[in-house]
């Protein structure tokens, strides 16, 4: 690829989603030149194109042919299939932003002589204006099999005030595991605890009104302390009844539910104990309590 300053750059993209629109609009008002969009349903482009200046709504073949970088922000499933059709010239940047995904599956533009890569934005895209606001301090994971596409890719990390990541090859699957248990796993533990408040007649709001402070007050303990000084609740105290009592309340509720209770419980005996917060003595009471009564093969 071509040296450029990303100053000249021009910037395609092709799917204008939730992902699609936050990039879009955060590189145009951090000064790049998104130039065109093309999307299978014309007026998500238009909505992208309408708040960037001189950015254009054309088709997938135009947005290749007029840009320098194109941003392939279709679902993950599609990336090969969106690509496959188009034609590139030698020297044209093109990126996914999926994190499960490899750079491989844009092979079919890398024999053209395109340069490949991936720029994928370690934040939840569930609203576009929301991560716009959001995404400035986060940590973009990029990928090139180019050197200069690789010294553009870190150029428009910088500019978005992100922070680079790389990752060894093949790490993609497990490095996506891992973003999940930050993400919609949180998601998940709301939807379990919301679960028990209902149990007494509670509702959804009163859940999320008690939670989202405690929630909020445990990442600010691990943002200043450390996931394992950040760890509040009865393991961290060497509380074994309390734990006792939850599950046997948990039970109540069925056998799915203390099971997730037991699994995530025992995580945090792990914590505790290997930053020295519970001795092997209290590790071994945790454990005998959370798994009394489980049969052999499912513990
Ligand atoms: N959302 C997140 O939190 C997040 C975070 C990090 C990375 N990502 C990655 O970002 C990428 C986009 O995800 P997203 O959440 O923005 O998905 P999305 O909201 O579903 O948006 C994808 C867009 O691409 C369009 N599209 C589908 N096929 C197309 C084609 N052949 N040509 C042009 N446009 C096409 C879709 O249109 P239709 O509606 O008609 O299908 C939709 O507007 C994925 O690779 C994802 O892994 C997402």
């Amino acid at each position: 690829m071509p040296i450029r300053s990303i100053e000249t750059v021009s910037i395609g993209f092709i799917g204008a989603g939730r992902l699609g629109k936050a990039l879009a609009w955060s590189l145009a008002t951090a000064g790049l030149a998104v130039r065109g969009v093309a999307s299978s349903i014309e007026q998500e482009a238009v909505d992208l194109a309408n708040r960037i200046e001189a950015c254009e709504v054309m088709a997938a073949q135009a947005v290749v042919d007029r840009c320098d970088l194109v941003f392939i922000t279709t679902p993950d499933s599609i990336i090969a299939q969106a690509v496959a059709p188009l034609r590139f010239r030698a020297g044209t940047g093109v990126i996914h932003c999926s994190g499960a995904t490899e750079v491989d599956a844009l092979a079919s533009v890398q024999v053209q002589g395109a340069a490949i890569g991936g720029f994928h934005p370690m934040q939840t895209f569930a609203d576009p204006d929301a991560a716009v606001a959001s995404l400035p301090g986060s940590t973009i994971t990029i990928e090139a099999r180019d050197d200069e596409l690789d010294r553009l890719l870190v150029q428009l990390v910088e500019r978005l005030h992100c922070h680079v990541n790389r990752l060894p090859p093949g790490m993609r699957g497990r490095y996506h595991a891992a973003a999940g248990f930050t993400t919609q796993f949180i998601n998940a533990l709301f939807y379990e605890s919301a679960r028990v408040w209902k149990s007494w007649g509670a509702e959804e709001a009163d859940a999320m009104r008690a939670m989202l402070p405690m929630a909020h007050g445990t990442l600010a303990a691990i943002e200043s302390v450390g996931i394992a000084r950040g760890m509040p609740g009865p393991v961290s105290r060497s509380d074994v009844v309390s734990v006792e009592k939850h599950v046997a309340a948990l039970t109540d509720l069925g056998d799915d539910m203390a099971a997730f209770y037991r699994v995530l419980c025992g995580v945090t005996v792990r914590i505790a104990r290997e930053s020295g917060a519970v001795d092997a003595d209290a590790a071994a009471r945790f454990d005998a309590a959370l798994t009394r009564g489980v049969p052999a093969a499912s513990t």
